[in-house]
């Protein structure tokens, strides 16, 4: 559904084009500093404005309507809200009738038996990674020493992003990106075997972000075609450390102490300026969709601070389960 951990638990709430969205956080425990001005580094990562990102500029302002007193967590839920302003909701009244291809237009239309808010997206839209990113900053403070640091790496599979990009919307095309995330100074010991371990659970909030196509750890798909020789970590001390990192950090879906290391996958936005084909169910038959809007040619040039943000929550939820609760 929505929401997701165990000790330290956020839900998703809002859509594109409503008053607001936000994130509710349990189990946040109480003392921890916390002020607006916290989250603007990692808010500001994930702005729009750059070239191949959305026109549409909100504002941002994390406004912390529970749970917080005096500049500190109080161990109370913690209320985080961002209100919505710069819509454009009728660019979208068409998209109920006739779905964008590759988009949740129709998904939704179906689950949801047409009562779905089809405003921007709405509860599917790329915007609601903001409350993400807000609550992963109050994970970054659980997991205080813990480094995370994640970096796009390609965009339509070239080194060269910002040709890439305006490239394709000189086509009136998108394209998707490769992002990769590094943990330093991760204890050993996170995850459990089978069903809980570390890859799951990261791999499960990982594909909850809009847009995800794949996820591997270490070598990942790779490995498939390496030898026992040359996959191997070879352990040089009583600490743990490895010669390499094949694996990415993480054995029988526990951390090893060394870092853990993966990489995601961005499928490009569905939301083109060229024409598509696509079924109008009003009119019952396959008709050209030119789609309007304000949409990012790229969103992957936004993410990486948005899988900091997923991998902070597993493993502050790890790291409190490890601990014990408050
Ligand atoms: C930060 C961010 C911004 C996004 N912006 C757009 C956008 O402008 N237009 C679009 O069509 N999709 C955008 N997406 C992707 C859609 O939200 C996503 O493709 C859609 O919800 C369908 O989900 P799926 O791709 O996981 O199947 C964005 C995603 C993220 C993470």
């Amino acid at each position: 559904m929505n929401s997701f951990g165990r000790l330290f638990r956020f839900s998703i709430f809002g859509e594109s084009h409503g008053p607001g969205l936000g994130v509710l956080l349990d189990g946040v425990p109480p003392g921890i500093s916390l002020g607006a001005k916290d989250f603007l580094p990692d808010i500001t990562r994930r702005r729009s404005g750059a070239p191949g990102t959305t026109p549409r500029q909100e504002a941002d302002t994390p406004l912390l309507e529970s749970g917080c007193h005096l500049g500190r967590t109080t161990g109370a839920p913690l209320l985080i809200r961002f209100e919505n302003k710069a819509t454009q909701s009728r660019d979208y009244e068409a998209f109920s009738q006739q779905p964008r291809p590759g988009h949740a237009d129709w998904t939704a239309r179906v689950k949801y038996k047409g009562c779905h808010d089809p405003r921007g997206g709405g509860h599917f839209s790329g915007r609601l990674t903001l409350g993400l990113v807000a609550a992963g900053v109050v994970a970054k403070k659980v997991l205080a020493g813990v480094v995370i640091q994640a970096r796009l790496l390609s965009v339509g599979g070239r080194l060269d992003q910002e040709a890439a990009v305006s490239e394709a919307m000189g086509r009136g095309d998108s394209l998707g990106g490769l992002v990769a995330c590094r943990v330093d100074k991760l204890p050993p010991g996170l995850g459990e075997p089978f069903c809980d371990s570390l890859e799951s659970l990261l791999a499960h909030l990982l594909f909850a972000i809009p847009g995800v196509r794949g996820v591997e750890f270490g070598d990942g798909f790779a490995a498939a075609d390496m030898s026992g020789s040359a996959h191997n970590d070879c352990i040089v001390d009583e600490t743990g450390r490895t010669a390499t990192n094949h694996c990415g950090g993480v054995n029988g879906g526990i951390s090893n102490g060394n870092p853990l290391a993966f990489q995601v996958a961005f499928k490009p936005t569905a939301s083109i300026c060229a024409v598509q084909d696509t079924h109008h169910f009003g009119h019952k038959r396959v008709e050209a969709l030119r789609v309007g809007g304000r949409h990012d040619a790229c969103f992957a040039l936004r993410t990486p601070v948005i899988v900091e943000a997923a991998a902070a929550l597993v493993l502050a939820d790890l790291v409190l389960l490890h601990r014990g609760p408050c």
